[in-house]
């Protein structure tokens, strides 16, 4: 696995709060660099004129990634009718934002690979978190749509290079991954650092958009009035909306979603931050039941 050393931030990007034991633990910790072809992808797909068939080749050439597609194309997830062959059969199937966010779950799955149940219960997390989102910020925040795919895709990608640190870390992935407020002193005590605190360094080591990479570092909190700019304010919120989502969808305990009585001050919290009632947070879990019924 390639890897590299997180890039010390400027005072300039706004992206990071000096945290010196943040910065100096993540600084010890050998974080999957984002592939090479994945770079040369994403370069592609800033263009203005997208070039899909040297998207295509550049995919190809990479026997594993290509493979990796063509599996997540084909979860239940994603809930294509027909079955995807080929790389070409998923450009030609699914719409360019689907096929950009498959790439990306295709790269992150080909970086953090493991196995085991913990790495089993953070993939089902991690791909389903990514499509909550995308759902959520459709219903309230279109615009958005991509950026929360990522967000959930990668909110917790520090967790498995926690767990390759140490075995001890394993104990502590069901409660982060229940979105366990208390859980990141734990985590400190066992690894020196939180997976919120690592997901930023990783996120911004991969270049991925500011505001997700503060939302990562965010996500344990309810104090959704930190930031400075609404986009970061927006994506933590339907994280939070999300990771309850996906507690429900699991009959685990969760805030927001029936038959469970609603924490009135998160509700209240997500309300003062973002303008969305209590009344259309209640409304969301029909639209993705709907969605999700059959994951
Ligand atoms: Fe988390
Ligand atoms: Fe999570």
């Amino acid at each position: 696995m390639e890897q590299t050393t997180p890039q010390q931030p400027t005072e300039t990007d706004g992206a990071w709060k000096p945290r010196s034991k943040v910065e100096e633990v993540a600084a010890t910790i050998n974080i999957p660099s984002q592939p090479k072809v994945m770079q040369d992808i994403n370069l592609e797909f800033n263009k203005e004129d997208i070039d899909f068939g040297k998207i295509g080749e550049l995919i190809r050439r990479d026997v594993s990634l290509s493979a990796k597609i063509v599996k997540v194309a084909n979860s239940p997830l994603f809930r294509r009718r027909k079955s995807i062959e080929s790389i070409d059969h998923a450009l030609l199937i699914l719409g360019r934002i689907q096929f950009q966010q498959t790439i990306l779950a295709s790269a992150l799955r080909q970086t953090l690979e493991g196995h085991g149940r913990e790495m089993d219960q953070f993939w089902a997390h991690s791909e389903s978190m990514g499509l909550i989102c995308d759902v959520i910020a459709r219903q309230f925040q279109p615009d958005l749509a991509g950026y929360a795919y990522m967000v959930g895709l990668f909110h917790d990608c520090a967790v498995p290079i926690l767990m390759d640190r140490s075995s001890e870390y394993n104990t502590l992935v069901p409660r982060v991954l229940a979105r366990d407020r208390l859980v990141s002193n734990e985590e400190e005590v066992v690894g020196e650092i939180d997976h919120a605190s690592l997901g930023m360094a990783m996120t911004r080591s991969w270049s991925v958009p500011i505001p997700i990479t503060k939302a990562v570092m965010a996500h344990h909190s309810d104090d959704f009035l930190v930031h400075d700019d609404p986009t970061t304010t927006r994506l933590h919120v339907i994280l939070a909306i999300a990771e309850n989502y996906y507690l429900y969808s699991r009959r685990a305990e969760n805030e927001i979603f029936q038959p469970v009585t609603p924490n009135p001050w998160l509700l209240t919290a997500i309300e003062v931050a973002t303008g969305w009632s209590k009344h259309r947070i209640d409304g969301l879990s029909a639209v993705l039941d709907k969605r999700f019924s059959d994951i």
